[in-house]
C-alpha cells in the first residue's frame, strides 16, 4: 500500500506517456499527420523506457516501448489458420478482365458494386484481436497452417496492439506488410556503407524481414502494412467497403486508395489512373484489387478450389525480357562479401540495355535453379538493378549443370567462409585480397569518410600497381616527388582503346594538399573510414560520443560495447574482431603518428557547445556552399538537433533552394523562422 502511494506519480507518469505515445502513432501512421517530430517522440519514447526499467510493474503490456524491440522468438510455431488464407487468381489483360467481370453478372443476376484497391506488393498477414487485443499474426505458410510471427508484427508502429472504438470481441484482419520504397533505400544505403549485401527489392526486405528470428532486429528495419479484408461474422457487415472504412476507426491502417465502381468502366479508369499514378506512391505496388462488395454476394459467388470468385488481381505490366544467361561470374567487394553476377546476352529493357544482373547470393541460386546457357526472364520495375525473376524451363540446353557456388576467392584463390545466419559467401583474407584492399582504399578517401576528393579510383589503381599503397596508412608517406610522372596505359576490353592515366604536376599538389587537409577530419569519421564491418556513419557516431579515443575503443571489451545504443552482439563482435589483427593496430600506430585524428577533440565540442544551444532544425533545399549533410553535421557539431518534419517545437526552417511548397507553408503557418544559408553560416560563425 505504502509502497503504492510512494510510487503512484511514476506510475501515472508511464500511463500518461504510453496513451500519448499510442496517440502519436496512430497520427504517424494511420492519419499521416504526425502532431510531434521524430526527435520529440524519440525522446518521449527513451523516458517511457526508462520508467519502465525503474518500475516494471506498472509497464502495459502493449507499450510502445515493446515496438522497438522485444521478446527474442527463436524457432516459429506453425499454427493452423482459422480459414485458408487463400491468394487471388490474377490477369494482365483487359480482356479476362471482362470476362470475371461476365461471370460475376451472370452467377449475381445483377451488375456488382465493386471494391478496387491498390494490390501492395509485400508479404501477407492474418492478425487476430481478441477483446481489441493482439493476439496473434500468422503468416500465409502454406496457405492452410502459417508462422507465428506475433512478436515481430508487434514491433511494427503502424499495427495497433489494442484498438480503439466498438470492435467484435474477436477477429481476424488480413493485410500486407511492406517497406516503403525511400527507407528500403536509406536502409540499404546503410547496409552498404557498413560492408553488408544490399536487398533486392522493398518487397523481399520485407519478407526477409518479418521471418527474421530476432525481434529487436525487426524493429529497426521500416515496415508498415495496409489491411485489406476483414474476415468474420456478416453480422458486423453487410459490405466490403464498410468493413474496411470501420477498421480504420478501430485504429487499423487502411489505405484510403479504395474506391466503389459501379460498372466496369469506372474499374477500368481506376486502373489506368494507378498505373500512370504508382510512380507517385511512396511504396510499391504490383496491381489492382477488384472485389465484388456486398458479403452477401460474395457468399454467393464462392471460392473454386484456390481462389475467390469474388475477387480478382490486375497486374501491370513489369517490363519483362527473355534472354541468355551466359556466364555466372563473382565479385569481391570491398568487405570480401561475394556477389554471383549474371552475364547476359545484352537485351534492352525500359529502354536501356542491360548485360549484368545481380544473383544476389547462394540462396536465390538455388530457388531459381538458373543454369548457365538458361534462358532467363529478366525484369526491371521499380529497382535500379535489374533482376532475374524465373528460367524457361522449355528452352533449357541439354546437359547444363546445376550451378555450384565458388569455394575459393576468384581473386586471391583463398577458400570462402559462409557466416552462420547470413546469405552471404565471405573472402577471408582481408589483407591480401586486391578489390578487398583497394574498395577500403576507395572507401577511406570518401566523402563521408577522410573527404580526400583529388583521390579518385583512378588514381588509387594507380598508386597500387605502383606499389605505392597497401594499406590507409600509406596515403600519408605519399610525397610530391613519389608520385608526380607516374603512369599507367590501359586497353578497353571491348573496343580496344588504350587509354594513358599519369599524375600531373596540377594533380601531384592537389593530391598531397588533399592528404594533409584530412588531418584535420574528425575521429568519427576517422572510424567509418576505417572499414569496420557493420560500422557505418551511424554506429561510428555512436562509438565516438561513448569512447572518446581509439585507445578507449580498443581497451572496451564486449559487454562496453553492447551497452552502447545500437551496438548489438554482431556489431560489437566485428569491432572486437578488427583491433585484435595486428596489421590493424600497426595502421593505426601510423596514423596516428601521421597526426589523424583519433581522438574527440573535447575542447572544440564544449567551446561550440552552446552556440545552436538545443534548437531544432528542419533542413530542407538543396544548398550551394555545403552538401545537406554538411550542413546537418554543422548543426549537430555546434549543439543544435535535426528534426525530419516540421512541427511546432521546430525552432528554425534552413530553407535551401528547391524546398517543397508545403513545407514552406508550414513554416509559416506555424510562424517558424526561414533561414538562408548564409544566415546559417552567420549564426554559427562568430
Ligand atoms: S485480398 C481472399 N487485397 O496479393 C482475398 N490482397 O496476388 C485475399 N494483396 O494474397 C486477398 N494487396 O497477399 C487483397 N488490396 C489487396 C491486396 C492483396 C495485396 C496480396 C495478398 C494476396 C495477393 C494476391
Amino acid at each position: 500500500m505504502t509502497e503504492d502511494l510512494f510510487n503512484s506519480s511514476p506510475k501515472l507518469k508511464i500511463d500518461e506517456l504510453t496513451r500519448e505515445l499510442k496517440e502519436h502513432n496512430y497520427r504517424y501512421y494511420v492519419l499521416a499527420e504526425p502532431v510531434i517530430s521524430d526527435y520529440e517522440f524519440d525522446i518521449k519514447l527513451k523516458e517511457l523506457e526508462r520508467l519502465e526499467n525503474e518500475f516494471p510493474q506498472w509497464a502495459h503490456a502493449d507499450s510502445p516501448v515493446k515496438v522497438v524491440g522485444g521478446a527474442v522468438t527463436k524457432n516459429f510455431n506453425t499454427i493452423k489458420h482459422s480459414r485458408p488464407m487463400l491468394s487471388l487468381g490474377n490477369t494482365y489483360s483487359k480482356d479476362e478482365l471482362r470476362d470475371f467481370h461476365d461471370r460475376a453478372v451472370k452467377l449475381a443476376g445483377v451488375e456488382p458494386e465493386y471494391v478496387c484497391e491498390l494490390k501492395f506488393d509485400g508479404f501477407a498477414i492474418g492478425i487476430t484481436y481478441r477483446n481489441g487485443t493482439l493476439v496473434q499474426a500468422l503468416t500465409r505458410g502454406d496457405g492452410i497452417e502459417g508462422d507465428d510471427v506475433t512478436e515481430n508484427v508487434k514491433t511494427i508502429r503502424s499495427i495497433p496492439h489494442q484498438l480503439s472504438g466498438s470492435y467484435p470481441d474477436e477477429f481476424e484482419i488480413r493485410g500486407e506488410i511492406f517497406m516503403h520504397r525511400k527507407a528500403f533505400e536509406r536502409m540499404n544505403a546503410v547496409r552498404l556503407e557498413a560492408g553488408e549485401q544490399a536487398f533486392a527489392n522493398p518487397r523481399n526486405s520485407a519478407a526477409g524481414t518479418i521471418k527474421m528470428q530476432e525481434s529487436k532486429e525487426v524493429a529497426k528495419r521500416p515496415l508498415d502494412c495496409f489491411f485489406y479484408h476483414v474476415l468474420g461474422d456478416r453480422k458486423t457487415f453487410t459490405h466490403h467497403y464498410q468493413s474496411l472504412i470501420t477498421a480504420s476507426e478501430w485504429g487499423l491502417p487502411v489505405n484510403k486508395a479504395m474506391k466503389i465502381c459501379r460498372n466496369f468502366d469506372e474499374v477500368w479508369s481506376f486502373i489506368e489512373l494507378w498505373s500512370k499514378e504508382r510512380k507517385n506512391l511512396s511504396f510499391d505496388i504490383d496491381g489492382v484489387v477488384v472485389k465484388v462488395n456486398s458479403f452477401q454476394l460474395q457468399d454467393e459467388l464462392g471460392f473454386t478450389a484456390k481462389f475467390p470468385r469474388w475477387a480478382i488481381a490486375y497486374k501491370f505490366e513489369t517490363e519483362r525480357v527473355a534472354t541468355v544467361l551466359q556466364k555466372v561470374t563473382y565479385q569481391v567487394g570491398r568487405t570480401g562479401a561475394i556477389t554471383p553476377v549474371a552475364n547476359l546476352k545484352p537485351v534492352s529493357i525500359l529502354g536501356t540495355t542491360v548485360k549484368r544482373a545481380s544473383l544476389h547470393n547462394q540462396d536465390i541460386i538455388e530457388q531459381l535453379d538458373v543454369r548457365e546457357g538458361d534462358t532467363v526472364f529478366v525484369e526491371k520495375g521499380g529497382e535500379i538493378i535489374p533482376k532475374i525473376v524465373g528460367v524457361d524451363l522449355n528452352l533449357r540446353p541439354p546437359g547444363t549443370k546445376s550451378l555450384t557456388f565458388i569455394e575459393s576467392c576468384p581473386e586471391c584463390g583463398t577458400p570462402l567462409i559462409r557466416i552462420e545466419g547470413e546469405a552471404a559467401h565471405y573472402c577471408p583474407n582481408e589483407e591480401g585480397c586486391p578489390p578487398q584492399i583497394k574498395g577500403k582504399l576507395i572507401h577511406f578517401v570518401s566523402r563521408k569518410a577522410l573527404d580526400i576528393n583529388s583521390m579518385g579510383e583512378e588514381t588509387i589503381d594507380l598508386l597500387w600497381e605502383k606499389g605505392l599503397l597497401r594499406t590507409v596508412a600509406d596515403f600519408y608517406e605519399l610525397r610530391y616527388d613519389k608520385i608526380i610522372g607516374i603512369t599507367k596505359t590501359t586497353i578497353n576490353e571491348l573496343t580496344g582503346d588504350e587509354r594513358t592515366v599519369s599524375i600531373r604536376e596540377k594533380s601531384a599538389e592537389n593530391l598531397i594538399r588533399g592528404i594533409e587537409d584530412s588531418k584535420k577530419i574528425p575521429f568519427e569519421r576517422v572510424l567509418y573510414g576505417l572499414g569496420i564491418r557493420f560500422v557505418g556513419e551511424t554506429v561510428a557516431k555512436k562509438i565516438t560520443k561513448k569512447f572518446k579515443s581509439i585507445e578507449a575503443l580498443l581497451n572496451a571489451g564486449y559487454d562496453e560495447l553492447v551497452a552502447v545504443d545500437e551496438i548489438g552482439e554482431r556489431i560489437a563482435e566485428s569491432i572486437l574482431d578488427w583491433f585484435r589483427n595486428p596489421v590493424h593496430l600497426e595502421i593505426i600506430a601510423k596514423l596516428k603518428d601521421h597526426g589523424i585524428q583519433l581522438s574527440v577533440d573535447e575542447s572544440s565540442l564544449t567551446e561550440v557547445i552552446n552556440k545552436l544551444n538545443g534548437k531544432i532544425f528542419v533542413v530542407s533545399g538543396v544548398f550551394t556552399e555545403f552538401s545537406r549533410d554538411q550542413i546537418k553535421e554543422a548543426i549537430e557539431k555546434f549543439g543544435g538537433k535535426n528534426s525530419g518534419s516540421i512541427s511546432s517545437k521546430t525552432d528554425y526552417v534552413l530553407a535551401g533552394e528547391n524546398m517543397g511548397p508545403a513545407k514552406l507553408e508550414k513554416a509559416k503557418s506555424l510562424n517558424i523562422p526561414v533561414i538562408s544559408e548564409r544566415d546559417f553560416l552567420d549564426m554559427i560563425s562568430d
